[in-house]
């Protein structure tokens, strides 16, 4: 009949336009995001050997190189915990507590350039810096070398991380080992990346619901590339300014490192690779849920009020964006002899 053929018409067509819409979807997500790749990236002027990794490995774990002896590269980014601390902003030497929020060491590598206003151009610029700042780890470069000198493991680690040097025991070295190391804490293999990579039905209904909107409304023009975000600076409170406890007002962000005006409240848009696994949220670490922080976005940075189920399939859009940890044994750490410098707390 008529009305039978109809419906197999309309039936066919409906088929077809839903599979497109997926199609398109797809497509959409491919020109705007990358997967994370699942092998180490190479990284600028440092081969990243295995000798490398596995002294930047022990470096990361070790708390000597801190001068209370307590505070490792770990304390604060912590690799069980999504590579960050429990918040809101970090606490080093002497109970003091730092003025913005850990970011995650996990993918650092993809990101344009490193912490929250971009100062550190990469990795290994930005290893020296947390050693010695007084909030942070409080040692001093040479304290370091007295450290990383007195114990023959250490000696001889850094002899076969860099074979071709006379004295590879030096403060560079351990930057440029930590570096390696970092590049290999990379989490391929989320949902989404499977989904980038053709995988219809690595994501649910809900998840798919939440990247289209996440593209039409808008975020993914500040939050794009392999990081989801990470790649370029935007003034935090676009359209709406946000209150004074998520963005205090003596942290101009990216203003303190180019000290033009029309940076002032600048940030780099925050990475959202294994976002669900580190609250809480933005540089200040006062948003304790990702509901929240995706509510804040979309006012501050969008002028829009989501809905609440449009913001609960966002979130589950950036559920899909927690990829495989690497496995990491834990380091035996060389034992100290009676030269090596004593806590000083
Ligand atoms: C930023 C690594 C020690 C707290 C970063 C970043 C990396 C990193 C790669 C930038 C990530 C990004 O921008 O996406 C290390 C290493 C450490 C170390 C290798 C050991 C040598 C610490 C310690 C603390 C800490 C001990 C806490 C006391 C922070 C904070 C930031 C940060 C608060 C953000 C700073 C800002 O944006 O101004 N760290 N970190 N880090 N780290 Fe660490
Ligand atoms: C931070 C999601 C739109 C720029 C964040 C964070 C989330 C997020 C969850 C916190 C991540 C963390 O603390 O690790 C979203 C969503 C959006 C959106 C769901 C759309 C509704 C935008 C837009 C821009 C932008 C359009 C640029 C105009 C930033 C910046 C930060 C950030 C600069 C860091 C803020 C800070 O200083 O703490 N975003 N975002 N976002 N986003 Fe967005």
């Amino acid at each position: 009949s008529l009305v039978y053929k109809l419906c197999v018409l309309s039936v066919g067509v409906l088929v077809s336009s839903a599979a497109g819409a997926t199609d398109d979807l797809m497509s959409a997500a491919k020109e705007a995001f990358e997967p994370i790749p699942s092998v180490v990236p190479a990284i600028k002027d440092n081969t990243v050997t295995h000798e490398k990794v596995e002294l930047g490995k022990t470096l990361f774990f070790d708390p000597r190189l801190s001068a209370s002896g307590i505070i490792s590269c770990n304390t604060c980014h912590n690799l069980g915990a999504g590579g960050v601390d429990a918040g809101p902003t970090s606490v080093g030497h002497g109970w003091q507590r730092g003025p913005r929020r850990a970011p995650t060491v996990y993918n650092a590598v993809f990101n344009v350039a490193q912490f929250w206003d971009g100062r550190a151009a990469d990795l290994k610029a930005q290893a020296t810096g947390p050693i010695q700042a007084s909030v942070e780890m409080n040692a001093t470069p040479d304290r370091v070398l007295n450290t990383l000198n007195s114990m023959t493991d250490y000696v001889v680690m850094f002899q076969k991380a860099f074979p071709n040097e006379a004295r590879p025991v030096t403060f560079d070295n351990s930057a440029k080992a930590i570096e390696a190391f970092e590049a290999t804490l990379i989490t391929p293999a989320a949902p989404f990346d499977q989904y980038l990579k053709g995988d219809e039905h690595a994501l649910d209904d809900q998840q798919k619901a939440g990247l289209k909107l996440f593209m039409e409304k808008g975020c993914s023009s500040c939050h794009n590339g392999i990081n989801v975000g990470g790649q370029d600076y935007f003034p935090f409170g676009v359209v709406e300014r946000p209150d004074g406890t998520l963005l205090p007002s003596a942290d101009k962000g990216r203003f303190a490192v180019t000290k033009v005006a029309s940076d002032e409240y600048v940030f780099r848009a925050a990475p959202l690779r294994n976002v669900a696994l580190r609250a809480p949220y933005f540089h200040s670490g006062q948003a304790w849920s990702l509901k929240q922080a995706v509510g804040v976005m979309s006012e501050t940075q969008l002028g829009a009020k989501l809905s609440d189920k449009e913001e609960n399939d966002i979130v589950a859009f950036l559920n899909s964006l927690t990829g495989q940890l690497p496995k990491i044994e834990y380091p035996r750490l060389p034992t100290r002899s009676d030269a090596t410098p004593r806590p000083s707390l």
